[in-house]
């Protein structure tokens, strides 16, 4: 058969995993307690069905296994995070040698099978000790974590050569800080921009130790989950109001990450509420000095946004929402599922504008994936879910991915969320996102779903 959608050579094509919601071994080997851990213990009524991250998927056992399957399913390529706690049990001082063995195996496990290991180094999991400090609060943590990324880039610089600093540095300001899905889950806006202001310094000073470690042919960058912000109409209010969600919840990151500045008309609205984060000299200079070599961009979905129709209630707390209203858009195409607007020329819109405004900077789609509850009902007699809706849903973005690449933008590679169905933070196994399916009654029992066979034959013939 023809090939229409052919993809350039050398291209990525993989998924993305994370370290606390596929490996499981939360008390093993040494490893130091995480806030999900912590979390876990305190309050197992938080996460669906009770199921907590002490076993997920059982990847510190299986990885062998699982890295066979990948090679099954197509991958050249595969994401995943390094646990910071597995590592440092303390977060600081003394590292784990049985976790340096367990990256060393995985690592050269996939080398050995042909698939490039995209290394990432924080993925929502903050050490449980840092945490009792203030987390990203406490401007100490950023020192940590540059420890922490040294000694990765250390120990896995001569075989790891694409590194992230983080995934969706977002993610834990939102859920820990205003909307209440991570712990610390407090509500406080002043208190969630020092946490992303942390962060962004973080990122920076990650960078800056990169280069200094002078990794050969290696290069660094940080995953965004970017959502589009449409308005809904061109009308100046409207398109105010869409301005806004972009700048706290895209520019936010994407400017300093990319640029090394942050947006003005987000330090100028700050300064107008008094929310700026609290600074010290030679911060701007580190974010300016230390933009990054490559981004991942995670898109599940894009935002769409009105102006505000009521005043908002000068007793609420301040939040993000006080400058726009969310808009449901009449006849979008949903994910029930989940809730989640499905909008595949979205992933073609946020890839120009980073053609346009971001220098073209190279990237890759470091997630993108459909998360379906009740998946076994598709299960055939061969025993294989048929999950046609998500290669229906993967074929639809890589079509307008591909649109992108022929106009010039500069992307490299296509992770899916994710290689076998995870435990995913308070939603535990709820939604399953995976090539491979994980039967929890039968020991974590996988079989490679129809998507993971059709992904196959789209890497191998590098296109459709
Ligand atoms: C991404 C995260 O934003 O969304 C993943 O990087 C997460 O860690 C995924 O699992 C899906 O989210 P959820 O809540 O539907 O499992």
């Amino acid at each position: 058969m023809a090939i229409k959608y052919k993809f350039p050579e050398g291209f990525w094509w993989g998924s993305a995993t994370s370290a606390t919601q596929i490996e499981g071994a939360s008390r093993e080997d040494g490893k130091g307690i995480n806030i999900w851990d912590y979390w876990y213990e305190q309050e197992p009524n938080r996460f669906f069905d009770g199921i907590g991250p002490e076993k997920t998927s059982d990847f510190y056992h299986r990885y062998k296994e699982d890295i066979q399957l990948m090679k099954e399913t197509g991958h050249n390529s595969f994401r995943f995070s390094i646990s910071w706690s597995r590592l440092i049990p303390g977060g600081t001082g003394k590292v784990n040698e049985k976790a340096v063995d367990f990256y060393n195996r995985v690592i050269d496990e996939l080398i050995q099978n042909g698939i490039e290991p995209f290394v990432n180094l924080f993925h929502f999991d903050m050490p449980m000790e840092l945490q009792k400090i203030g987390g990203w609060e406490n401007r100490k943590v950023i020192d940590s974590y540059a420890s922490y990324a040294k000694i990765c880039f250390e120990t896995f610089g001569d075989r790891v050569k694409k590194w992230f600093t983080f995934n969706e540095p977002i993610v834990p300001v939102e859920g820990g800080y205003l909307y209440d899905f991570h712990y610390p889950n407090v509500v406080d806006f002043q208190r969630a921009v020092q946490v992303a202001y942390h962060t962004v310094l973080a990122h920076a000073k990650a960078v800056q130790v990169f280069r200094k470690t002078n990794i050969k042919d290696g290069k660094i960058g940080i995953i965004l989950n970017l959502t589009p912000s449409y308005p809904r109409s061109q009308h100046p209010a409207d398109v105010k109001a869409a301005n806004i969600a972009d700048l706290f919840f895209n520019r936010s990151f994407l400017d300093p990450a990319v640029k090394g500045v942050y947006p003005a008309e987000l330090v100028e609205l700050l300064k107008t509420y008094s929310f700026l984060p609290k600074t010290e000299e030679g911060d701007l200079k580190l974010i300016r000095e230390n933009t990054v070599d490559l981004l991942g961009v995670n898109y599940y979905q894009p935002r769409r946004v009105k102006a505000k129709e009521n005043l908002p209630n000068p007793y609420a707390p301040f939040m993000p929402e006080r400058f726009f209203d969310d808009y449901e858009m009449p006849g979008r195409k949903m994910n029930r599922h989940r809730g989640w607007e499905i909008y595949e020329k979205g992933i073609y819109d946020l890839l120009i504008n980073l053609k346009e405004n971001y220098g073209n900077i190279e990237c890759y789609i470091s997630e993108n994936g459909i998360g379906v509850e009740g998946e076994e009902k598709f299960r055939n007699e061969e025993g294989m879910i048929e999950d046609d809706y998500r290669i229906e849903f993967i074929r639809e973005h890589l079509k307008w991915l591909h649109k992108a690449i022929r106009e010039g933008v500069n992307v490299k590679g296509y992770h899916m969320w994710t290689f076998m169905d995870n435990w995913s933070w308070t939603n535990a196994y709820k939604n399953r996102y995976g090539f491979v399916s994980v039967n929890l009654d039968k020991d974590c029992e996988r079989t490679i779903k129809k998507s993971g066979y059709w992904f196959k034959q789209v890497a191998e013939q590098n296109g459709f």
